[in-house]
């Protein structure tokens, strides 16, 4: 989770930098958002990691690439998530954060936007509903989905959009079925959802569809309390009977938290970690032939085209890294991404290994934030990507256009990815 999806400190005039390029002065943030970087941000994180590690933007947003500065930085309380203080650094920044800071401001105290102590306890009460073993029985489910999606590309033709056809209805899907969403209700709420994927497009449009989407979910806990059925919905309304320090308003900031933020970050997994393995036929063989390999593979898949590509913090008190001094009430940038190619912490980064050894990547972030829905998320990539390559011997990339990313610096998403089988 990410309180913004757009880059802050980004809006420098420097043209775009051939990634070797180390001429000075620009501003190297600036570089993130050219089409080049779009592509492929990956030679440009390693310049920012080699020439400027602990980067300062030309409107004073900081960027942190090595491993080793943002392994630390997300289990330093200097550096708060809390909801108020991010509000007040985005609105300083003013132009699209201020805008989107309209739309955190919404969201009331959840996990994602609070620090200690009521991190703690909001994360608690989320992990006590949202068991291991509520996951794992979602796996024969997860199965049938895929199959039908599958079923349904192949039959449509020879030539298919794996996003559109697989890795992101997979989410929604496994998402409704775990609250209990009645499938009558699934294409309303897959329409919020894909308002919700536009937020820096329109922020008006998603802030009235974050609305009426909130107004479903506060009818359907209401539902649930008063008729509890089998759905995490249920459960989580039974912890907080339980525990009478969760609030409606929490309770309904939870749920809806715990909706949408695997449904983005799951179809990018899946999406992403489909075109590498395509693009490295090598690696592709390997799975074919060793499928038990999938567990490993799906962790280097996080770990080689990552995700959540950057998450981002507020300064609650200063601090010091690699030397600079960050002050209270700016915005830090910690790129995931730049950390799962440092050459410090992995041997040979660029490349695709299925079987590397010791994958501590941080695609799912670390420390106390780390990601809540990790198990799922593996899950449902396990199972989209295993499957795939059983049943679709002959998958390949389609020939023709070049793949098109999404003008989004900090979730790497493909727009389409049209393969054939
Ligand atoms: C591939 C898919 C996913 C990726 C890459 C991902 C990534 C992340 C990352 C990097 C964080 C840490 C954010 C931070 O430190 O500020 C995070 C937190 C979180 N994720 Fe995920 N996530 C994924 C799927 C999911 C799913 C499926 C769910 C829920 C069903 C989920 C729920 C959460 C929640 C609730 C948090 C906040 C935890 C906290 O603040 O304590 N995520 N995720």
């Amino acid at each position: 989770m990410t309180s913004t999806d757009t880059l802050g400190g980004a809006r420098g005039t420097a043209g775009p930098a051939r990634p070797g390029d180390l001429a000075e002065p620009r501003d190297l943030a600036a570089d993130l958002l050219t089409p080049e970087a779009r592509q492929d941000p990956y030679p440009f994180y390693a310049r920012m990691r080699s020439g400027s590690p602990v980067h300062r933007s030309a409107d004073g947003v900081w960027y942190l690439t090595r491993h080793a500065d943002v392994e630390a930085a997300l289990s330093d309380l200097r550096l708060s998530n809390d909801r108020d203080r991010m509000t007040r650094a985005c609105v300083a920044l003013g132009g699209d954060l201020k805008a989107l800071s309209r739309l955190t401001d919404r969201l009331g105290r959840v996990m994602s936007n609070t620090d200690p102590p009521d991190h703690a306890r909001l994360r608690k009460l989320a992990n006590r509903a949202f068991t291991a073993r509520r996951v794992e029985a979602l796996r024969d489910g997860i199965q049938r989905i895929v199959d039908q999606l599958i079923d349904r590309a192949v039959q449509a033709g020879p030539t298919t959009d794996l996003i559109e056809a697989v890795a992101a209805p997979l989410p929604m899907s496994v998402a409704c079925e775990l609250f209990g969403i009645p499938p009558e209700d699934r294409p309303q709420v897959k329409s919020w959802f894909s308002r919700f994927g536009r937020l820096s497009e329109d922020i008006d449009k998603s802030e009235e569809a974050i609305g009426q989407y909130e107004e479903y979910l506060a009818g359907l806990i209401r539902h649930r309390r008063a008729d509890p059925g089998d759905d995490l919905i249920s459960a989580l309304v039974a912890t907080q009977a339980q525990d009478d320090r969760l609030t409606d308003s929490e309770l309904l900031s939870t749920c809806f938290v715990l909706i949408t933020a695997g449904d983005e970050t799951t179809a990018n997994l899946i999406g992403n970690g489909t075109l590498a393995l395509l693009r490295h036929p090598d690696q592709l063989a390997r799975l074919r032939a060793d499928p038990g390999l999938i567990r490993t593979a799906v962790e280097e898949l996080a770990r080689y085209d990552t995700p959540t590509q950057a998450i981002v913090r507020v300064v609650a008190q200063d601090l010091e890294i690699g030397g600079r001094t960050l002050r209270e009430g700016e915005l830090v940038y910690l790129f995931l991404g730049a950390t799962n190619r440092d050459p410090e912490r992995f041997a040979d980064p660029d490349r695709l290994d299925l079987t590397r050894p010791g994958n501590r990547h941080l695609s799912f972030g670390n420390g106390p934030h780390f990601c809540l829905g990790g198990p799922l998320a593996r899950l449902q990539t396990e199972v989209a990507v295993g499957t795939l390559v059983r049943r679709l011997p002959e998958l390949r990339l389609a020939d023709g256009a070049p793949l098109e990313w999404r003008p989004n610096p900090l979730q790497r998403r493909l727009s389409a990815l049209p393969v054939t089988y």
